[in-house]
């Protein structure tokens, strides 16, 4: 049987719950509705109609629209989209809150020089063409807004050249890593604690919006997209990263090479070579074996597979666009321009540091993991008016369409 994508309120995967009656149609998941139905019920078990947890392609406007039907504490209740949205929300800045982004590449103590430093130089040397896919130096004097800036690496970069910078991060983490960042460095900027789906700011308040591997994690896209259109001035930039559906990594690794390393996973020995093999901490590989052994189904379930294998195996969600529908999340928008990036050798076991750099840049701008969209809010907003918008399955990610 497969299971389904939520999680408990740990962020971690739920058992596969009770056999279903109607195994086709209506799937058992485990939800946290405790902070929703205040202390009317606590989190229970909850069934929910398979589908709409499954076309991932669907999944934000399902977010949006609620489910049909959903039966809490043996009541049937009428969810909503925030039922699902706000608990998956806390969810993820639960786990951004404990890790976040990168802070796990350098063993130095957080907030001091040398943290910020091993850090960058890491993040640069794994991600040489980020520097000049943002173009800095052409910031100077701009109001740019940094949606998500994690550990703040570019927000330096953005500062340094003299950008009006302020970031909004979900996690307190890193809005105070990040300040302590421009602390140290005598820098200025403006630092706030708050949801790309829902900006704390006035239309028009920026000339660029920046956003890296960020907004693939929230339950809306399309609706954070709608913000930062809300946010940016007219003739605004809006330059955002989202995880690349049509790449190497999500083809063909975690499709295919993943899935048959999850068998691997299930043995001590299988650990012990997949260490070799992958150089990945035996920790982190522990882990994956646990949710392998708890529920296998559910671990080889494509989002799961996804989740589990971007940011850590206890990342509650990660989605993936292609070029076309990443273009259409912009249909407010002018000028849009995808690009592709990232290429990691890891990907490529055994022989992926034997790539030359010419041959592995090329397979990055095909095959890349990172798919950049460059996008412009039109001047005259009339003429945005007369844009139809398209059909919805050309705009919501197509992370669990499998
Ligand atoms: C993968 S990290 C990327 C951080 C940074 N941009 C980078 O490239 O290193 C994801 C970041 O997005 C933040 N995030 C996730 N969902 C968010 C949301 N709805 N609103 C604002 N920030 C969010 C997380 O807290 C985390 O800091």
């Amino acid at each position: 049987m497969h299971t389904i994508a939520a999680r408990d309120s740990q962020g971690i995967i739920p058992s596969s719950g009770q056999p279903d009656a109607r195994p086709k149609k209506v799937f058992p998941i485990r939800i946290d509705v405790s902070s929703l139905f205040d202390s009317l019920v606590r989190p229970v078990s909850t069934r929910v109609r398979r589908s709409s947890l499954e076309i991932g392609a669907h999944r934000s406007e399902l977010l949006e629209t609620g489910f049909e039907s959903i039966t809490v504490a043996g009541r049937r209740v009428r969810p909503t989209s925030s039922v699902l949205q706000s608990n998956l929300k806390k969810q993820v800045e639960r786990f951004w809150q404990n890790s976040p982004c990168d802070s796990w590449f350098t063993n130095e103590a957080r907030g001091t020089p040398a943290f910020y430093r091993s850090l960058d130089e890491h993040r640069y040397r794994v991600h040489p063409g980020l520097l000049s896919a943002v173009g800095f130096e052409k910031t100077r004097g701009l109001r740019v807004l940094e949606i998500g800036c994690g550990c703040g690496s570019e927000a330096e970069r953005f500062a340094r050249a003299g950008a009006r910078y302020t970031a909004v991060d979900l996690t307190n983490a890193a809005v105070s890593i990040t300040q302590r960042r421009f602390q140290l460095g005598g820098l200025e900027g403006c630092f706030t604690q708050g949801d790309a789906e829902d900006l704390p700011f006035a239309d028009g308040s920026f000339d660029l919006v920046y956003s890296h591997g960020v907004l693939h994690h929230t339950p809306n896209t399309p609706r954070a997209i709608r913000e930062v259109h809300r946010v940016l001035a007219p003739g605004g930039r809006a330059m955002i990263m989202l995880y690349h559906r049509d790449s190497f990594n999500y083809q063909v690794n975690l499709r295919v090479v993943r899935r048959l390393r999850a068998h691997l996973l299930k043995t001590e020995p299988g650990i012990k070579l997949a260490r070799k093999i992958w150089h990945e901490p035996e920790e982190e590989l522990r882990r994956h074996a646990d949710l392998i052994l708890q529920d296998p189904d559910a671990y080889l379930d494509m989002q799961n597979m996804l989740n589990r294998n971007t940011d850590g195996p206890d990342n509650p969600l990660s989605q993936v666009f292609s070029r076309p529908s990443a273009s259409g999340l912009f249909w407010q928008f002018e000028n849009v321009r995808t690009e592709v990036m990232f290429w990691n050798p890891n990907w490529l076991p055994g022989i992926g540091k034997l790539i030359p750099r010419l041959i592995e840049d090329w397979l990055a701008s095909q095959w890349g993991w990172h798919l950049w969209i460059y996008a412009q809010k039109r001047y005259l907003e009339v003429a945005a008016k007369r844009v139809r918008r398209p059909a919805c399955q050309e705009v919501h990610a197509e992370a669990l369409v499998d």
